[in-house]
């Protein structure tokens, strides 16, 4: 639980970034806004996070838009709602026919033009496709070692413990191929041994740093970690160590790689030009019980567009240019896209982006441009649009819908079994006074005031005119999955799938 990193002595400079800075995207799954020691977790072991927290921006009111993978990811790498990119309903399998269309601009691509090296670490989601058409390496990442999927889209006995060969949590997807580690285009191990996942991605994103600085030019590198999605799982550093069980566990893994990251920053002299940002995908999926996270004082969590589905943790790290402290501005992961490439100089995709730049906010210059936020289902369709709009502190519920994701919690709002519900008028919430969403201003039988009367109106208007403004992207998931697009190490093996076995030997 220590933090081997330090800050540079001298953090006064200049706010403008003399050349374009490089960049760290820490992108957690299924963290929810409760479990860091700097968002109040009582036991949580993060101290690095905690140090970027104490020494960066930390948001409050950090939003994405959709409170699941698939849709998440999309939208944090475009910079647009995932329903225009076609990336609903739900998530991608491991044979899905469909992914993130090449056409899509993604952030790697914005970076790569302006002359950064890429690289992806991790979880991608976004597809494979045809001869993995999808991948990240054809999305603008120069580099990718990862997991395409989750790592519990596949059978997953014996994959998660430490030491090897105790017993292991849960059994995961059958049926499917094991989970296959890919470098670039290639599997390079299926399945890898999770627990050792850890110190392959911090070797790679260190490679990446060396030969980024080496070749005179900035990195971007998106750190996609696998924890804290089911199974939890670490290594020898955090296993049985974090005082929170196999959740708190792997998150203290997770903390310990941006610890790592930190140092290798620090080793090459390159804290000062990197700007680290940190948050994750949606809400914690409670079902999982302890071995799944909290989202704090928030309502439900994954799968829901209650506050405990798309309130995020995050965090913005970049001494000498971000000013320690805490904002409640509005902010969300679509809003990346256009921040990053406003920083690094880089034009914007002519292409229609819900994101806005909030470079002003973050250099401490400016208030963020955004004003509201819009959330969808998992499960969206044109007719019912945005199931959820904030605008300033006000947030209106026209639709609810509970998700097996959020089951177990007290409040069965959560739960699979609450069946999709028209609010007419709709829950309306002042998250100022009532972040937790208990208290429907409407429903409450206290007069309402005249000013949540009008939020009111405007709120219903903003999803009028939202909803008729947004086209729906054809379906990628629509188009269905054929089992042979399943990566496999050994093509046309029998029997399939379980012959897709090329492990490693566990140290
Ligand atoms: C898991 O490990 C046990 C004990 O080593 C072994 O008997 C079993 O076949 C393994 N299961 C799988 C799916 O690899
Ligand atoms: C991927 O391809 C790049 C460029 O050819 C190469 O530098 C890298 O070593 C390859 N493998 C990984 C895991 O990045
Ligand atoms: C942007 O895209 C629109 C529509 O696709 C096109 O008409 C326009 O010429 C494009 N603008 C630029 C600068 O490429």
């Amino acid at each position: 639980m220590v933090v081997l990193w330090a800050l540079p002595l001298a953090l006064a400079a200049g706010l403008a970034a003399a050349c374009p800075p490089n960049i760290v995207l820490v992108f957690a799954d299924d963290l929810g806004y409760g479990d860091l020691g700097s968002y109040g977790h009582p036991s949580s072991a993060t101290p690095n996070l905690d140090q970027l927290a104490a020494a960066g921006l930390r948001f409050t009111d950090f939003y994405v838009p959709v409170s699941l993978c698939t849709p998440s990811r999309a939208a944090l790498l475009t910079g647009r709602l995932p329903v225009r990119s076609g990336l609903y309903p739900g998530v991608l399998e491991p044979g899905s026919q469909g992914g993130l269309p090449l056409e899509e601009v993604t952030l790697a691509e914005v970076l790569a033009a302006r002359g950064y090296l890429t690289g992806m670490a991790g979880k991608w989601h976004l597809g494979v496709g045809p001869e993995g058409a999808f991948l990240p390496t054809h999305q603008g990442f120069h580099r990718f070692l990862g997991i395409p999927y989750s790592h519990d889209q596949g059978p997953c006995q014996n994959l998660t413990c430490f030491p090897p060969a105790t017993p292991c949590d849960g059994i995961c997807d059958q049926g499917l191929v094991p989970v296959p580690l890919l470098a670039n285009l290639s599997v390079e191990v299926q399945p890898p041994w999770l627990p050792g996942l850890e110190a392959r991605y911090v070797a790679f994103a260190r490679d990446l740093m060396t030969d980024a600085q080496r070749q005179g030019r900035p990195f971007f590198l998106y750190y996609a970690s696998h924890h804290t999605h089911y199974p939890q799982f670490s290594g020898q550093s955090s296993a049985g160590r974090s005082g929170r069980g196999p959740f708190g566990d792997s998150l203290m893994e997770l903390d310990a790689a941006v610890g790592a990251l930190m140092a290798a920053l620090q080793d090459l002299g390159l804290l000062r030009q990197t700007l680290v940002i940190f948050t994750a995908d949606n809400g914690p999926e409670t079902m999982r019980m302890s071995h799944g996270g909290s989202s704090g004082l928030l309502r439900c969590g994954k799968g829901t567009t209650f506050e405990g589905g798309v309130r995020e943790p995050a965090l913005a790290f970049w001494p000498g240019h971000i000013s320690p402290g805490v904002t409640h501005e509005l902010a969300s992961s679509l809003d990346l896209l256009p921040t990053l490439a406003a920083l690094a100089g880089a034009p914007l995709p002519n292409v229609t982006l819900d994101g806005v730049d909030l470079s002003s906010l973050l250099l401490g210059i400016g208030k963020s441009p955004r004003q509201t936020m819009v959330f969808y289902s998992a499960y969206p369709d044109e007719i019912r649009g945005v199931f959820a709009v904030r605008k300033g502190k006000y947030k209106a519920h026209f639709f609810t819908q509970g998700s097996a994701h959020s089951d177990t919690t007290a409040d069965p709002a959560c739960h699979a079994s609450s069946l999709l519900t028209a609010h007419e008028p709709p829950l309306l919430f002042d998250l100022s006074e009532d972040p937790g969403e208990n208290y429907d201003l409407l429903r409450s039988g206290a007069e309402v005031s005249p000013e949540a009367l009008e939020a009111l109106k405007h709120l219903q208007l903003l999803k009028a005119q939202f909803d008729a403004g947004v086209n729906f992207g054809p379906s990628q998931v629509a188009l269905g999955e054929d089992p042979a697009l399943q990566m496999c190490c050994k093509p046309g093996c029998s029997p399939w799938p379980a012959c897709c076995h090329c492990p490693e030997t566990p140290p």
